[in-house]
């Protein structure tokens, strides 16, 4: 089964990525460039996409190694790195690899995996390939910060394939092209604790023709407690967990779960 995400599956999916205003205003910017500054020295973004989070660090000041699977994804990265001040683009690597064989020859005081790309990841085996190599890559005392979302029991089971959900009402683009975004889960699958995702996206171009693009990837979840079994079997301390990224603790309504966690 697919431990990528499938962002491969079509060359136009790294730039609808990047249309989204749920993903562009997604509130997790701030909360990981303040943590990128705390302590100095580069930071490892596994599953960096198209920049979003990893741009922003850039900027900050902060030099960072951006990884990630998908050929499409780190190329609109590098179109976006063209326009940005040489200065920036100079604390900014980016590597093509998984996540699950991280193999650098650097350490980092702080490794990050934004916007729940962890859970691309199918099989337990993978999960600890992650994270221990994230371990074999931090200094010593350095951090791992992962966020998934907070698993809420009456979405996973209330869920009904005839049904696609706007997420991103119709909304012109600069170029005159139509966009509207739906999702969908086509299948659950509770004893392997994933569902099959899709992200629908309609298209109209500029001469009235529609296309509609089907994004499909499994999504992985995992409970507060087995990822922190997780972290530990891993060498990891937990520090924190919030429930979102203003800092709040985890509460049943919490949206997500941030797990920061130091080096043993
Ligand atoms: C939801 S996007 C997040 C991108 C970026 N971190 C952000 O916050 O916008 C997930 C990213 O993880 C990448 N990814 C999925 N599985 C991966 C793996 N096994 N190794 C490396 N990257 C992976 C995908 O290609 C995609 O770019």
């Amino acid at each position: 089964m697919s431990s990528d995400g499938n962002y491969d599956s079509s060359p136009i999916l790294a730039e609808l990525y990047d249309l989204i205003p749920m993903h562009t205003h997604r509130p997790d910017r701030d909360f990981y460039v303040e943590e990128a500054k705390v302590g100095g020295g580069t930071v490892l973004e596994l599953g960096c996409g198209t920049g979003r989070i990893l741009l922003p660090i850039a900027a900050s000041g902060c030099g960072i190694v951006g990884l990630d699977l998908s050929e499409h994804m780190l190329t609109r990265c590098r179109g976006k790195l063209e326009s940005t001040p040489t200065d920036v683009r100079a604390r900014v690597q980016l590597i093509a690899g998984s996540m699950t064989a991280i193999s650098l020859d650097q350490s980092f005081h702080l490794v990050i995996v934004p916007f729940r790309a962890f859970q691309h990841l199918q099989s337990v085996d993978d999960q600890l390939a992650c994270l221990r190599g994230a371990h074999r890559h931090l200094e010593p005392g350095g951090r791992l910060i992962v966020d998934l979302f907070h698993p809420d029991l009456k979405k996973l089971s209330s869920w009904d394939p005839s049904v696609e959900i706007e997420d991103c009402a119709e909304m012109t683009l600069p170029d005159g092209r139509r966009l509207r975004r739906c999702h969908r889960i086509s299948a659950a699958h509770v004893a392997e604790q994933f569902n099959d995702v899709e992200l629908i996206y309609y298209l109209t171009g500029a001469n009235g023709i529609s296309e509609r693009i089907v994004h499909a990837f499994p999504v992985r979840y995992l409970f507060r407690y087995e990822m922190e079994h997780l972290l530990a079997r891993s060498g990891f301390h937990l520090e924190h967990i919030f429930g979102n990224f203003d800092r709040s603790p985890l509460t049943d309504q919490s949206p997500e779960m941030i797990f920061v966690a130091k080096k043993n």
